[in-house]
């Protein structure tokens, strides 16, 4: 087998980031080098304990905890305890963490990682506002030149927004952070809403996963049997959109999806559209191409190896 592929897991848990979690872990194709708490469903303190929680349910209280950013660059919070619950993980009775939450903030671990594996080795993987990438940035610009890739869920486009008509939440967060994140040249794969509104989770689908003979299985179920309830309601539709995992299964099956090279930029201007991707599908305007921007998925296939992988796990 080729070496594990470097990852550092920026997130605000948040069930869909649970799931990515649990996928990341599950799957030795991946090195987890460290996950980023940043403040975004939930506030920072719960994002990083729930962080904590779900590598605890994964049997993984060796994986290095960050606590990041507490709000966004900019704006002022805006969470979404709505979809997420008050605790950010409703659904599940999970213990509270025993192991430790590191000292070291989690954008000084994105820079000192970043500067001192080779460069271009680790991937990032954004499953929430873009907070913590954004400041290290700012913090040390170097960093652009090193990272691997930045494969992030978020934005919409043909499928508009899901906190406002324009925007999806993780860039509605911090638009600022975004916008920095997408003009820092940086190769980019962006999984947004056009994409992730075809991973629903059907009954049939968390079955599979509640059948699972382990812990995580069964935790999952009732993590997604709190967290679909949301959106079922607001689209109509039979399941809600599985987000974050899908982050990490374009690293394991990149085949599972199809997308295009194109320009992504970001509002920051307007109140009506702010947080707004803009994204030039059809390349209209002569901005270079900035992310790679997927929106298809084979969500059967999708949610096979998430029920494969999670077989895994304690
Ligand atoms: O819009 C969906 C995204 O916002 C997901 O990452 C979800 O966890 C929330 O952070
Ligand atoms: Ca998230």
């Amino acid at each position: 087998m080729p070496k594990p592929l470097p990852i550092i897991i920026d997130t605000d848990p948040g069930q869909d980031d649970a799931v990515a979690i649990l996928l990341a872990l599950a799957s030795p194709e991946l090195e987890v080098l460290g996950i980023t708490a940043v403040a975004g469903n939930v506030a920072l303190a719960l994002t990083e304990i729930n962080a904590r929680k779900i590598c605890e349910l994964a049997g993984r209280p060796d994986i290095k905890v960050y606590s990041g950013a507490i709000r966004p660059m900019v704006r002022n919070l805006v969470t979404a305890e709505n979809v997420h619950g008050k605790t950010g993980l409703d659904g599940p009775v999970l213990p509270e963490p025993t192991m430790k939450l590191q000292a070291r903030h989690g954008v000084d671990f994105l820079i000192e990682t970043l500067m001192s594996r080779d460069a271009g080795t680790v991937t990032l993987c954004a499953l929430g506002p873009l907070t913590n990438i954004g400041l290290a940035l700012v913090r040390e610009p170097r960093i652009a030149s090193r990272i691997a890739q930045i494969v992030a869920m978020g934005g919409g486009f043909f499928e508009g927004g899901n906190v406002t008509p324009a925007a999806e939440f993780n860039i509605y967060v911090d638009p600022h952070a975004a916008r920095l994140v997408f003009e820092a040249g940086i190769p980019i794969t962006l999984i947004p809403l056009d994409c992730t509104h075809q991973a629903l989770t059907t009954a049939a689908r968390i079955e599979k996963f509640r059948a699972l003979p382990n812990r995580a299985g069964p935790a999952t179920a009732a993590m997604l049997d709190f967290y679909e309830r949301f959106d079922v309601q607001k689209y109509g539709t039979d399941g809600g959109p599985l987000h974050d995992p899908c982050v990490i299964a374009w690293l394991l099956k990149p085949d599972l999806f199809k997308g295009r090279h194109v320009n992504v930029a970001i509002e920051c201007q307007s109140e009506l559209t702010m947080g707004m991707t803009v994204i030039d599908w059809w390349r209209v305007t002569d901005r270079a191409p900035n992310a790679t921007v997927l929106r298809d998925i084979d969500a059967q296939g999708f949610f096979d190896l998430l029920a494969e992988r999670l077989a895994r796990l304690p």
